[in-house]
């Protein structure tokens, strides 16, 4: 029958509108962590609710690879806008994925208090072949940002741009902490799970793609936070992906 394409999301309401969108399926759970495989369009496709952040979406993954072995890993759902350009509801296509919980300090004694505008960013060590390797940050697979940019123009609910997205198990909500993760890492928006998930794919050569739909903003301007809205709407965008991927290769 074909690899299928493997769609997550962290919360029912990030992939309620693929479930509706296959019609049909079989539901499958390994651990805690629920699969739902059927098709969209023809299509092979898993799509995954991982739980939210790093840990259950790393966990999710490697249980999604061992038993589904997807030819693609398509990573989605909501995210805090960092970029001040991005607005609420548009999406970012995560060229590039950074753990930024991965962090470390300087040596600083008691009563010296915190600083964390002085803390750095620390690379992940992944060990390919017996050699190891380092990463400051994940890419997404080129063919996968190229077929998310030809189903951009189906999205409607805003503008599509490409990015980086930060991922860490901290929601946070303090402007100079979201400004500062703009300027030293460069990210258009965080959320909890796309690095993790992109270090367990590329462990295991799986093509990987991010993609968040901005549902909250404390640098736009904007005042609306709606995560079930964006939830939907980057799923829709998810199966725009899914279809431009069709069934080649
Ligand atoms: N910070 C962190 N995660 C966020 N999410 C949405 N907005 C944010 C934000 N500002 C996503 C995460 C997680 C859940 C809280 O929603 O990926 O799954």
């Amino acid at each position: 029958d074909g690899q299928p394409i493997a769609v997550q999301g962290a919360m029912d309401i990030e992939i309620s509108v693929l479930l509706k969108e296959m019609g049909q399926y079989k539901q499958e759970t390994h651990g805690n962590y629920s699969y739902y495989i059927g098709r969209i369009k023809g299509i092979p496709v898993v799509i995954s609710r991982t739980g939210i952040g790093m840990v259950h979406a790393a966990a999710s993954t490697a249980l999604l690879i061992e038993h589904y072995d997807p030819r693609a890993i398509i990573n989605q759902g909501t995210a805090g806008g960092h970029d001040p350009n991005l607005r609420v509801f548009d999406s970012v296509i995560g060229m590039e994925v950074m753990n930024i919980g991965r962090l470390s300090s300087e040596r600083l004694g008691e009563g010296q208090g915190i600083r964390p505008k002085t803390w750095k960013f620390v690379k992940t060590e992944m060990r390919e072949n017996g050699e190891i390797k380092e990463y400051a940050s994940f890419k997404s697979n080129p063919s996968l940002v190229k077929a998310a940019l030809r189903a951009a123009p189906k999205y409607k609910y805003g503008k599509v741009v490409i990015g980086k997205v930060g991922s860490s198990d901290f929601l946070n909500r303090e402007v100079d902490r979201i400004h500062w993760f703009h300027k030293k890492a460069g990210t258009s928006v965080e959320e909890m799970e796309a690095a993790s998930v992109a270090q367990v794919a590329i462990g295991f050569n799986i093509p990987f793609l991010s993609v968040r739909t901005v549902s909250n903003s404390e640098v736009s301007g904007d005042k609306i936070e709606d995560l079930e809205t964006a939830g939907q709407y980057c799923a829709e965008f998810a199966v725009e992906i899914v279809k431009t991927m069709g069934n080649g290769p």
